[in-house]
């Protein structure tokens, strides 16, 4: 066995010498009665085999014992592929891995990193297609690329398009169901809810002002919060919140009330402008530009809770660049933490957040928006997914990058469930790093799952394994995004639409 190992560069720890024990007697070679040895505690007890004695390191054992498959998961919830450690199926689930505390799994949420083209988006839509039939409910907060109408359409769901010149606005500063009844709720509870509103969207206009690089500081942050309260009637106790958008904020910090002046702490209306222009400018850059006729108005579509699959599509912004997007995005993800707030008991969603690379890249303050999303979804019951290309993404947001660093982990260990689809061995390095990845895991990555599409390893808390997401024909149609490359019929949509509503997923 040690020569065997040797050949492949390795050599076996040295055996512990064994304990010398004074009764250490060969057990098959001597006899004992049919009615066993008499005296004290030596009753009948098997005869232990002798057994060969081999040690080695966990990550050599799969050298030394080639056949060995260790546990799989439970098979419950998303059929997806095969687990080629455990050469069983593999099934997705997450919320029953967070009850079940399976693997130490602590919260439902779920991370892909994987190069363009490894099959990311792909493997989550078949996700949430199979989750369906237990009963989940899908919300794609920005379909960048168009890539999930397919799937919308087999399912007979109209994506909500969003874009310039197209009827359909968001407004990030909803209130969402946080929203309701408002008026009938006792005063602490209204507190509570307006308390989670405001550092909602303080949140959200951080990360969009950081997004134009200006820093958002405590003086900004007193005036933003100041003004919040008193556009929607908080300040002077109104039964009724009033709704408020984007744009309002800008022109309250454009004409500052006497009022505020004087809440901030200013001396001069003049002295409060000159300290919040560098705020005011870059919210301004936003309204009038990336922001404009999209994420400024009140909103005007609602998400049907009750059907199978909702998604807002954001292609028609791609043009714009990717900082477009990105603050599109930001803008989405707020609103749509909004709306999955307040979920009803066994109401089960899954929130899609495919390139939120795009998002990520904005800064500091944009995945921190990410990342305040994320915590709440052991309260609200949602798995949310997050789609990004690698580590790096969120690695070079802010300049000295120790902060940035340190929230990226914080985002990684928010996702109970990270899945690595395939990557060159330099970012393969980055995830090892990240994430701790034995050498051994590292080669799975940027060897196995570089291999085909639709690989992936797959990091379920303390649980690994080693997955090949499996196709069916209808998944084929559903999935395939090379049609840009390769022309895919319309036949073929056709045939999956079919072909869902005979799996009753429809
Ligand atoms: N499990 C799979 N098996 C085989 N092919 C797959 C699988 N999943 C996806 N593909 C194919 O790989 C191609 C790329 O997939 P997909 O768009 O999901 O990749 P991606 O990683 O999301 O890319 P990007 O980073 O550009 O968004 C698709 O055309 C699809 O047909
Ligand atoms: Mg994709």
């Amino acid at each position: 066995m040690a020569k065997l190992v040797s050949d492949f560069g390795h050599q076996l720890p040295p055996l512990a010498p064994r304990p010398a024990r004074s009764d250490d007697r060969d057990p098959l070679s001597f006899l004992v009665g049919q009615h066993g040895r008499t005296g004290r505690a030596t009753g009948w007890c098997p005869v232990p085999a002798p057994l060969a004695v081999y040690r080695m390191t966990s990550e050599q054992a799969g050298g030394v014992w080639p056949l060995i498959a260790g546990n799989g998961l439970p098979p419950t919830g998303a059929l997806l592929g095969i687990d080629y450690l455990s050469g069983g199926a593999f099934s997705v689930d997450p919320i029953g891995w967070t009850l079940q505390a399976v693997a130490g799994v602590t919260n439902p949420n779920m991370i892909f990193f994987g190069a363009p083209g490894r099959g990311k988006s792909g493997t989550v839509k078949m996700f949430a297609l199979r989750q369906m039939a237990y009963g989940y409910r899908t919300l794609v907060l920005g379909d960048v690329k168009d890539e999930y109408e397919p799937l919308c359409r087999a399912l007979e769901v109209q994506p909500h398009a969003v874009g310039h010149g197209l009827p359909a606005r968001i407004n990030p500063l909803d209130f969402g169901p946080l929203g309701n009844d408002w008026t009938r709720l006792p005063r602490a509870e209204a507190q509570r809810r307006a308390a989670m509103v405001f550092s909602r969207w303080l949140l959200l206009l951080r990360g969009l002002v950081g997004s134009q690089h200006v820093p958002f500081g405590p003086t900004a942050e007193t005036a933003v919060g100041q003004v919040i309260r008193d556009l929607t009637g908080y300040t002077t106790g109104a039964d009724r919140m009033r709704e408020i958008t984007i744009p309002r904020v800008w022109e309250a910090l454009r004409a500052p009330s006497a009022e505020l002046v004087d809440a901030c702490r200013y001396a001069t209306s003049q002295q409060f402008l000159d300290d919040t222009r560098p705020v005011r400018d870059a919210l301004g850059a936003l309204v009038t530009g990336h922001l404009a006729g999209l994420f400024d108005a009140p909103t005007t579509i609602s998400v049907d809770w009750r059907a199978p699959i909702q998604s807002l599509s954001l292609s028609r912004l791609d043009p714009l660049g990717d900082e477009a997007v990105g603050v599109a995005l930001t803008c989405l993800n707020s609103w749509g933490r909004a709306m999955t707030q307040l979920a009803e008991p066994g109401d089960l969603r899954i929130v899609i957040r495919d390139e939120c690379w795009k998002q990520m890249r904005l800064g500091a303050d944009a995945v921190r928006s990410l990342d305040a999303d994320l915590r709440l979804s052991r309260n609200d019951g949602c798995i949310q997914v997050v789609v990004a290309h690698k580590p790096s993404d969120m690695l070079t947001v802010g300049d000295a990058g120790s902060q940035a660093v340190a929230i990226a982990k914080d985002l990684l260990h928010l996702c109970a469930t990270k899945v690595l689809l395939g990557q060159d061995d330099q970012i393969g390095d980055e995830l090892s790093g990240l994430l701790g990845l034995s050498p051994m895991a590292e080669r799975i990555v940027t060897d196995w799952a570089a291999a085909a599409r639709g690989r992936a390893l797959w990091l379920v808390g303390s649980h690994v394994a080693k997955v090949q997401t499996v196709r069916t024909s209808i998944d084929v149609a559903l999935t395939d995004t090379n049609d840009a490359i390769t022309t895919s019929t319309s036949g073929d949509a056709e045939a999956a639409s079919v072909a869902a509503r005979r799996a009753g997923v429809a």
